[in-house]
């Protein structure tokens, strides 16, 4: 995750053809999904354009980035390291079928088709914050579940003191994956606690819609006070251990990537400042970055007690 120099802005930094939408707007709106009536996209746009106008929008309204910019602007490195790579190298990608193996200390491990894994979940709308190490952010309203409901199906034994998350291994498929730009396949990890919190989210969908492949198709996990890196794509397993995992970015760079990477604008990265945020689809707006990316209410209590610039 390099910062990239100046003078190569891509156009969808340039235009932004997002509106504003306040977080209430939004809630309204998936309240209004709650009930079962069907709310497009353009429908929720439209919904945003109007209460925009009428509100006056705030630099830190929890307004959705535009779709466009969301499916394109995207990092998944075994699709390419570009932002627009994704985009086009995982056009292809099969998603079906797909299996997601659950093993480790736990007491009902087994390869669950993702059809039989999703049944039992509800899923719901939720507009969160995303805020990449790299010093850029979205607001993305992602569709799943809460990891934690699926935690308390599968029954993990007291010992499980962690979660890890495996990305599919597939380079026929995933063209990054025949080179070593990373050590494959992609592997991420939470803490149990942080894994049965209420915000952590295992998602299926963004905008309304199956997640596009370049989002990570067909699950991955949301966990939206971390930094991005710690959100795994295309999981095909998820284990239960007592030992801290080994990570993937945290292996490749200990020093610039912690295990926890709780958003924390007082702990610069070694090479740039982790202070302010550049805006995906607002120009070269900066905005200040928030301690857990906005969720402080929600989870300092998760960390109390630890020293956050040993363990970033
Ligand atoms: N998962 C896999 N398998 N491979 C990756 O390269 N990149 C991570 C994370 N998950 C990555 C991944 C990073 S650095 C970020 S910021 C987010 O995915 C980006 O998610 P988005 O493209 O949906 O915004």
């Amino acid at each position: 995750m390099q910062i990239r120099k100046g003078g190569q802005i891509p156009s969808s930094e340039i235009t932004s053809e997002q509106d504003y939408l306040d977080r209430r707007t939004f809630l309204r709106a998936a309240g209004v999904l709650g009930a079962g009536l069907a709310l497009t996209p353009s429908m929720l746009a439209a919904c945003a354009r109007d209460d925009a106008r009428a509100a006056g929008a705030s630099q830190d309204a929890l307004v959705p980035t535009s779709y466009e910019d969301i499916t394109t602007y995207n990092n998944y490195y075994e699709f390419g390291t570009d932002k627009e790579d994704p985009s086009e190298n995982a056009k292809g990608f099969r998603t079906k079928p797909w299996t997601v193996r659950v093993d480790g200390l736990v007491k009902k491990p087994a390869d669950y088709a993702l059809e039989d894994f999703l049944k039992p979940a509800k899923l719901e709308d939720r507009v969160y914050r995303h805020r990449c190490v790299e010093a850029w952010s979205m607001v993305i309203p992602w569709r799943g579940f809460p990891l934690r409901d699926l935690i308390a199906r599968v029954e993990p034994s007291p010992s499980a003191k962690f979660v890890e998350f495996t990305t599919k291994l597939d380079p026929a498929q995933m063209p990054g994956q025949r080179g070593n730009v990373l050590p494959w396949p992609y592997v991420e990890a939470l803490r149990m606690d942080e894994a049965m919190h209420p915000l952590t989210l295992l998602a299926t969908g963004l905008y309304g819609k199956p997640l596009p492949n370049q989002n990570g198709a067909p699950l991955r996990t949301i966990i939206p006070w971390k930094y991005g890196f710690k959100g795994t794509k295309a999981i095909v397993r998820i284990r239960f251990t007592d030992r801290q995992p080994t990570t993937t970015w945290n292996a490749v760079a200990p020093n610039e990537y912690g295990f926890y990477a709780n958003v924390n604008p007082t702990v610069d990265h070694p090479r740039w400042s982790q202070s302010k945020e550049r805006v995906i689809g607002g120009g070269w707006r900066k905005k200040e970055t928030l301690m857990f990316n906005g969720y402080a209410n929600e989870v300092a209590s998760l960390y109390s007690g630890m020293d956050l610039r040993r363990n970033y």
